[in-house]
């Protein structure tokens, strides 16, 4: 890389041949701009509707939207059964590559025949339309068949990231209301079995609505079973019959159920619905990758337990009736080279990533792409979190080969799909900005008053129309949704929580969170969350966790602790246990980068934990303006506890 690359206004125009057979050309931004509204509604006649809808949008009850208004649908029937009528029964939806090297190749025919069976299973178990069942799985086909199961009969899924804790599961299970839990004996992560099931058991155990735990055989690990509730999935499911009717749900039928962190402690039930999800999962998936079914093969490395992967692995891809990976492991094993690998031996030709995953290449070393042969790839894709443009360089020379326009795609749960981000046949690139509205979506950036601001001036993103795929609410918490999202300018402006800025072209950079959420590779997490993990411990009186700035994960975890009276250690020990502590409590990604003890924390006269000083200690900089905090020296006290460098790896 250059040093002229990286200076601001370079640009990468879209590569001719793909400009050239585009999926879609520029003159999709004034289609939409002309009436939103009718460009939405020719993206939903991508989809099989049994019934049409008789309104595109209802917003006259701002902030709670009903998108295609009567319009009924299935969603399984849109994502498998209509391409097996179309003819396209011998295409491969998936192909699956297990850590250990294990394969399994699942046609659309075959997917079809497995969620049937799996609709008769959560039928026969009682699950009803509506019905909320729980999802703990690794990264295997049965996951996808769980999920296209709820859908087809009605259920939501709520699906629970398999490195969340039992706590963090029986917590969802409790808010939900879950009835039944899908989950498996464990999966394979980093060369070996991870145990799943104990989890569950641990948190079922803690919970009173489930009935069944459906378990599906991975691992072959040892598992606790208990007679009358626990079930094996190949007991249940593969006695089906492959035949099931689906039946047509409301456009505004719930779909599933994602939980994230927020600002507080309780994480948020974000609710999606069904016809506006998957007509926007899939015209972004088309659009913003120039998915060609017949030829593309597409990963997304996500994990399915994100909205990332109910997106685009799972809806919006089987949507579009492409040919996905899907790959259970992680990067480093067996090899370093096991992604590139995964991209020679499928000929993938669009890959969507995390810039957390393209700096750990970087530190890896371009001598591992380099020694596969990656031609077949054609688009990038980057979301989670800004991509830097020393990343966005490194991406597109050392995987991309140069050629590959990156689309870097800003959006979040709540969004659903893809909300700012370049075409890869229309824009011309600029790393490290997401740039441009999808079209269709209304983002302005706005000063605290909600005033638009001008051009290099940073302030709050929000959005400002509707769009199909938004949020309908928080899962039974109707005012926190208006609270969180639509009070700060109004109930028709979304709050996104982001920083932002135009430059002088009209693009838009992210600039991370402007709420106490950190994002630590890619995953939400709160530091209030963090903080009452932390003082949950009998040693901690007082815990304040701020977000880093760290060169791989995005952030990392700070926490600064004030442990009670009582606690007799306060060393290495002591901070490793609270470390382990905070890990098993919400999961191995919230597990603090570093503990710092500290005798006092700085606040300011109305008693706030002032951390936007907490973070400039964390990274070592000049302290910014102490001048409202109780009583300044705390700062003294604080660094002077600081080791020299008392980050700890791992
Ligand atoms: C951040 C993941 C900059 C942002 C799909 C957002 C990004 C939060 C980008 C949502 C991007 C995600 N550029 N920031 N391309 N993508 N973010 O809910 O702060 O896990 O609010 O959704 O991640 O994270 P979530």
């Amino acid at each position: 890389m250059s040093e002229s690359d990286v200076q601001e206004g370079h640009r990468f125009p879209a590569p001719e041949q793909l400009a050239a057979q585009a999926n879609v050309g520029a003159d999709v931004y004034a289609e939409a701009e002309r009436d939103r509204l009718a460009f939405w509604e020719s993206a939903a006649r991508r989809l099989s509707w049994a019934q049409e809808w008789d309104q595109v949008l209802d917003w006259s009850n701002p902030p709670f939207a009903k998108w295609f208004v009567g319009g009924k649908l299935n969603i399984a029937y849109n994502c498998v059964d209509r391409h097996v009528e179309d003819g396209h029964g011998e295409q491969v939806a998936y192909h699956w590559e297990g850590e250990p090297g294990d394969t399994r190749t699942i046609t659309y025919a075959q997917l079809k025949d497995e969620v049937c069976k799996a609709a008769n299973a959560l039928l026969e178990l009682g699950v009803q339309a509506g019905d909320r069942v729980a999802v703990y799985m690794p990264m295997i086909p049965e996951a996808v068949v769980a999920m296209l199961a709820c859908a087809r009969i009605g259920a939501v899924h709520m699906v629970v990231f398999g490195g969340f804790s039992s706590d963090a599961l029986a917590s969802r299970i409790t808010d939900s209301g879950a009835v039944v839990v899908v989950t498996s004996d464990g999966g394979y992560r980093r060369g070996a079995p991870s145990a799943l099931k104990p989890a569950v058991d641990e948190a079922v155990a803690r919970t009173d609505s489930v009935r069944n735990v459906l378990v599906v055989r991975r691992t072959e690990q040892d598992v606790e079973w208990t007679e009358g509730r626990d079930l094996w999935w190949h007991d249940v499911v593969d006695r089906q019959s492959t035949e099931h009717t689906p039946e047509a749900f409301d456009a505004e039928h719930p779909l599933y159920i994602m939980y994230t962190s927020g600002t507080t402690a309780k994480p948020k039930g974000i609710l999606h619905t069904s016809g506006g999800y998957l007509t926007q999962v899939a015209y972004s998936h088309w659009a913003s990758f120039d998915l060609k079914p017949d030829t593309d093969v597409f990963w997304t490395s996500a994990d399915i337990g994100w909205v990332t992967g109910h997106s685009y692995i799972v809806y919006g891809p089987l949507a579009n009736r492409a040919t996905s990976i899907m790959y259970e492991g992680t990067p480093e094993t067996p090899h370093r080279g096991r992604w590139f690998e995964i991209i020679e031996k499928y000929g993938v030709t669009i890959l969507y990533t995390a810039p957390t995953v393209i700096r750990t290449f970087m530190k890896w070393g371009e001598d591992v792409p380099a020694g596969f042969d990656l031609s077949s790839l054609r688009v990038l894709g980057s979301v989670g979190e800004p991509i830097n443009p020393e990343a966005w360089l490194w991406y597109h020379k050392n995987i991309g080969g140069g050629r590959c326009p990156i689309v870097d795609t800003w959006w979040q749960t709540e969004t659903g799909a893809h909300m700012i981000n370049p075409l890869p046949g229309v824009t011309d690139l600029k790393p490290g900005s997401a740039q441009t509205p999808f079209p269709g979506i209304s983002a302005k950036v706005v000063d605290d008053e909600g005033n638009e601001l001008g051009d290099d001036t940073t302030g709050l993103l929000v959005l400002t129309e509707p769009w199909p795929s938004m949020l309908r609410t928080i899962w039974g918490d109707d005012d926190r949704y208006v609270d969180t999202y639509w009070s700060r300018f109004g109930t028709e402006v979304y709050f996104a929580g982001d920083g932002a800025k135009k430059d002088d072209d009209g693009d838009i950079w992210l600039l991370g969170r402007v709420d106490d959420v950190m994002n630590v590779s890619g995953h939400r997490i709160s530091t209030t969350e963090v903080e009452s993990s932390l003082v949950a411990h009998p040693a901690v009186a007082e815990a304040a966790v701020v977000g880093a700035s760290d060169p791989t994960t995005g952030q990392g975890i700070v926490a600064f602790v004030i442990l009670r009276g009582s606690a007799e250690d306060s060393g290495d020990e002591l901070v490793q246990t609270l470390r382990t502590h905070v890990a098993r409590d919400i999961g191995p990604i919230a597990k603090p980068r570093q503990i710092m003890v500290v005798q006092e924390l700085p606040k300011t006269r109305s008693g706030k934990i002032m951390r936007r000083l907490l973070r400039d200690i964390a990274e070592n900089r000049e302290l910014g303006d102490v001048t409202t905090l109780t009583d300044s020296s705390v700062m003294n006290l604080i660094k002077d506890k600081l080791p020299a460098n008392s980050s700890s790896e791992d």
